[in-house]
Formats: structure tokens, C-alpha cells, sequence
């Protein structure tokens, strides 16, 4: 079985598994990172997503082959204390609900805002529209996005 070399919130981590063995099997079973959550597997909900170079990227759609020497952040790594302004606007709006799409919503939001310090509504919908809340916590989710662009208080 191959050895792969990643960079997990800051830390060098070696893996051993197969090529196409899912990164979010690899974040939550072989390195603990449970923030990430397992919802569809299929690409559709977004409760995996995390960040690989920056990017939000659904870590259930991505193959452990091709994130080798990446940088991969999971919101276990988004702040050190919960300072990130996603998450103070999160916690400010009180957002979550059941809270299980909420880690993959909010490395979504730190996403954008980091490519989009003032998205508009299109944007913000255009970003989430691969992502599912069950809960109906959207409307919160935009007011939250805008709270921590400086857009609403
Ligand atoms: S678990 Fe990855 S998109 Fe649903
Ligand atoms: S907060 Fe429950 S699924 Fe989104």
C-alpha cells in the first residue's frame, strides 16, 4: 500500500492507503478529524467539505492520490480558539440547528470570504448551492456570511 505525505491544519501527515481511498474516509478514520461529516458520499450535500489550497473542495469526491503535498484545512483548523470571523458570526446569528451540515457550510462561508470580502446574495447562493441543510438554517447562513463580511450587525 502506497505512502502519501499531507498537510492536515498545519501538521505533516504520512498515510498509508490505497490511491483512491476518499479523503474524508482518510480525515475521520485514519486521522481522527471527525468535524467533517459523512452525509450523501455522493457529492451532493456538502456536509465534507474542507478546504485544499484554499478551495472548498467536498472531500468525499476527492482521492487521497490527488491531494498528495496539497494543503488541506478542516474546521478543526479553521482558528486556533474559534476566532475566525466565520465563526463569531456563526455563533453571533446562532445558525446551527441539528449542526451537521454546519462544518462543511461554514468552511464553505470561509471560502468565499476569503476569494469575496463582500459577496452579494447571488454569490453567497451560488456558493452554497452544492450544499443541504435539512434544518432550513439558510436564511441564517446569508445573514451570518454578511454579519462577518461587515455587512450587518
Ligand atoms: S458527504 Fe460529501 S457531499 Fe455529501
Ligand atoms: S443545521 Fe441541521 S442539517 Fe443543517
Amino acid at each position: 500500500m502506497p505512502t502519501y505525505q499531507l498537510t492536515v491544519n498545519g501538521r505533516l501527515r504520512h498515510v498509508d492507503a490505497e490511491p483512491d481511498t476518499p479523503l474524508l474516509w482518510i480525515l475521520r478514520d485514519t486521522l481522527g478529524l471527525t468535524g467533517t461529516k459523512f452525509g450523501c458520499g455522493q457529492g451532493v450535500c456538502g456536509s465534507c467539505t474542507i478546504h485544499l489550497d484554499g478551495q472548498a473542495v467536498k472531500s468525499c469526491q476527492t482521492r487521497l492520490k490527488d491531494v498528495a503535498e496539497h494543503t488541506i484545512i478542516t474546521v478543526e483548523g479553521l482558528s486556533k480558539d474559534g476566532s475566525h470571523p466565520i465563526q463569531k458570526a456563526w455563533l453571533a446569528e446562532d445558525v446551527a440547528q441539528c449542526g451537521y451540515c454546519q462544518p462543511g457550510m461554514i468552511m464553505t462561508a470561509a471560502a468565499l470570504l476569503k476569494h469575496k470580502a463582500h459577496p452579494t446574495d447571488g454569490d453567497i447562493d451560488g456558493a452554497f448551492a452544492g450544499h443541504i441543510c435539512r434544518c432550513g438554517t439558510y436564511p441564517r447562513i446569508r445573514k451570518a456570511v454578511k454579519r462577518a463580511a461587515g455587512g450587518a450587525k
